[in-house]
C-alpha cells in the first residue's frame, strides 16, 4: 500500500471516494439513502479544506498509479491534532487502509508531542473500532439535530446577559482563549479563517456579556455541498441557546442545516425540541492522549472537523 499527499488532480476522484464510502455504508448498514446519488457536493473537502490547511490530506493507493483505496484529512492546531473526514473505498474495506492512513497521521502528531482528536459517528460500529483499537478514547456524546427553519425566522427569545452579532478579526484571539479556558485546546487559526471568510461560506457570531467579555461563539458553514452548525463554544446552555437561535435565523431561514448537542446539556435540548428539532444521528468527541476536560457547552461540526 503506497500512501502520498493529496493533490489537485485527485479531487475529482477523492470525492467520488467519499460519495461512494459513506452512501455505501449508510445504505448497507442504516438503509438511509441520506448521501444520494450525486459525489459533485464532496468535492467541499478538498476545496475547503485545502484552503484551510494546505497539504494536510493523505491518499491511499494499492499501488503507484492505481485508484485510491482511502482519503484522510488532518488539521494541525497549536494544542492537537484533528482527523476528519476519512473514508475508505466500499470495494477496499476491512483491508487496512484506515488503519494505515490513521497510524501515519498518529505517528506525525505524536513527533510533535501532540493528542489527536475527531468526532465519529455512534452508529458506526467500523469507525469506532477503528478509532478504539487505535487508542481513540470517546469523552462526549452528542446529539445531532436538524430542523427545517421557517422562512419567517426563529421564534423569539430572551438574550440574558449576553449581547450576540457577528465576530470580527479583534474578537479572534478573545473567542480562542475562551475554548483553551473551557476546554483546553485553542484553534485561533480557524476562528480568523472564519472571520476572514475568503470563500465567502463561513460564518461566525460570538456573544460577549456587558463588560465586552466573550462569553461564547458560534460558526456555521453554509455552502451547497455543507450547511451545519458549529463550531461553538459556551460558558453555559444559556448562552449557546440564544447563540445558536440567532445563528440559526440569521444564517439559514428556509435550509435545514444540522447541528450537535452534547447529550447532557439537558435545558438546550430541551429548547431545540421546542424549535421543532429532530434526531438524526449520535456523534462520539474521542482524544488519543492528553484529554482536558470538556467544561463548555461545546458544538462540534463536522466542516471543518478541527476540534
Ligand atoms: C470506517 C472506515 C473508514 C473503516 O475503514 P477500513 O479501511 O475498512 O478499516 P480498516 O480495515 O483499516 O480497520 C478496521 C479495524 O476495525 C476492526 N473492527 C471492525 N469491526 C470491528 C468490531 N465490530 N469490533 C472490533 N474491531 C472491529 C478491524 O479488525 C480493524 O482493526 P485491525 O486492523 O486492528 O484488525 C470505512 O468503513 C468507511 O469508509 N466508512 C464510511 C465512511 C466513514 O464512516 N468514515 C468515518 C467517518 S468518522
Amino acid at each position: 500500500m503506497i500512501l502520498r499527499g493529496l493533490t489537485a488532480a485527485d479531487w475529482e476522484e477523492q470525492a467520488e471516494l467519499i460519495h461512494g464510502s459513506l452512501s455505501t455504508w449508510y445504505r448497507t448498514r442504516l438503509n438511509s439513502a441520506k448521501f444520494g446519488e450525486d459525489a459533485a457536493p464532496f468535492r467541499v473537502f478538498p476545496e475547503l479544506y485545502e484552503a484551510l490547511d494546505p497539504g494536510c490530506c493523505l491518499v491511499a493507493q494499492e499501488e503507484e498509479g492505481g485508484p485510491l483505496t482511502g482519503t484522510a484529512f488532518f488539521h494541525p492546531r497549536e494544542t492537537h491534532w484533528a482527523v476528519g473526514i476519512v473514508a475508505t473505498h466500499p470495494g477496499a474495506a476491512g483491508r487496512g487502509v484506515a488503519r494505515r492512513l490513521m497510524e501515519e497521521i498518529i505517528g506525525r502528531a505524536e513527533a510533535e508531542g501532540k493528542p489527536v482528536r475527531l468526532v465519529s459517528s455512534a452508529m458506526n460500529l467500523d469507525s469506532f473500532s477503528l478509532y478504539t483499537r487505535l487508542g481513540f478514547v470517546p469523552r462526549r456524546v452528542f446529539q445531532d439535530m436538524k430542523m427545517e427553519v421557517p422562512e419567517g425566522g426563529m421564534p423569539m427569545m430572551e438574550s440574558g446577559r449576553v449581547r450576540v452579532r457577528a465576530a470580527r478579526e479583534a474578537d479572534v484571539a478573545g473567542m480562542a482563549d475562551l475554548e483553551m479556558r473551557l476546554n483546553g485546546i485553542r484553534r485561533e487559526k480557524d476562528l480568523r479563517h472564519f472571520v476572514e471568510n475568503r470563500q465567502g461560506c463561513w460564518r461566525l457570531w460570538v456573544a460577549e456579556d456587558g463588560d465586552g467579555v466573550v462569553r461564547g461563539f458560534l460558526g456555521a458553514v453554509v455552502h451547497a455541498g455543507s450547511k451545519m452548525v458549529g463550531p461553538g463554544v459556551c460558558e453555559d446552555e444559556e448562552v449557546a441557546a440564544v447563540l445558536l437561535r440567532q445563528v440559526l435565523d440569521a444564517e439559514f431561514r428556509g435550509q435545514a442545516p444540522v447541528w450537535l448537542v452534547p447529550v447532557d446539556c439537558a435545558g438546550l435540548v430541551r429548547r431545540c425540541y421546542e424549535w421543532g428539532a429532530r434526531n438524526v444521528e449520535l456523534h462520539l468527541a474521542s482524544v488519543r492522549g492528553e484529554a482536558p476536560e470538556m467544561r463548555g457547552v461545546t458544538l462540534p461540526t463536522f466542516m471543518p472537523e478541527t476540534g
